[in-house]
């Protein structure tokens, strides 16, 4: 399993000294990880910081390109060479404000791919695609124009219903199985895929959505943030597995 904390634009340098001082007291399970990705100026600092916890730290995207005249982006080679061991690509605020479409998506993890950096392509579908019933068709094109061709292990898929982020609504149970169920099945070739599910993860929604035997852990955004939340999400999950 796989908890991953996004803290988008938020928490400074401090907030990894506390966050590390609220980790005295977590028995990590090696069957559960811990990633948090915090903003790029902060990533050396944190992985350096939090490299004796085992907690693995990721970027929260990265260029498609691999080096150039591209002003304010940053490249797979600096986030390789800071050793993160994931990158979120396509999450819906980049594809919403940043223009990260499925094709600038499945450039971006195909150069992740080849530094050893794990992509966790986010997908999910908007409240206008829900009403019309057309979630599973979504969801598999999105797969299909995301995820790189000849792939065949160590990819991680966010499912992350777009009317779920940050609102405090989430799907119903049935529906994150299902949507995973489909998930799972377009990308059956894949060794140790994980699909896991963002929106709304909460202390109290947690417990409900591990158990879903197909979901492989969660992104958490509002809920990383206050980091006694973010532990106890984390216990959760390994109380999932025992
Ligand atoms: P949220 O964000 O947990 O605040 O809904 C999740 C995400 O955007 O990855």
């Amino acid at each position: 399993m796989l908890i991953a904390g996004n803290w988008k634009m938020n928490l400074r340098y401090e907030d990894i000294i506390n966050f590390k001082e609220t980790l005295y007291d977590l028995n990590l399970d090696n069957r559960v990880e811990m990633a948090v990705f915090p903003q790029f100026p902060l990533l050396y600092y944190a992985k350096k910081y939090l490299l004796d916890c085992n907690i693995e730290v990721g970027a929260q995207t990265c260029s498609s390109e691999l080096k150039g005249a591209y002003t304010g982006d940053v490249s797979v080679e600096v986030i390789s060479d800071i050793g993160c061991k994931y990158c979120i690509v396509g999450h819906s605020e980049r594809r919403e404000f940043h223009n990260e479409t499925n094709g600038f998506v499945k450039k971006a993890s195909t150069l992740l791919l080849s530094k050893n950096i794990i992509p966790i392509i986010c997908v999910g579908e908007s409240k206008e695609i829900k009403i019309k019933k057309t979630t599973n068709q979504f969801i598999k094109s999105q797969i299909k124009e995301c995820v790189p061709d000849n792939i065949n292990s160590n990819l991680v898929i966010a499912y992350e219903p777009l009317w779920s982020i940050g609102t405090g609504i989430i799907p119903e149970y049935e529906e994150i199985f299902n949507v995973h169920n489909i998930i799972i099945k377009e990308l059956s070739h894949i060794e140790n895929l994980k699909v896991i599910y963002g929106g709304s993860v909460n202390m109290e929604n947690c417990s409900k959505i591990f158990k879903l035997n197909n979901v492989h852990g969660a992104l958490i955004g509002g809920s990383s943030l206050k980091f006694k939340d973010f532990l106890a999400i984390y216990k959760s999950a390994v109380k999932q597995i025992i």
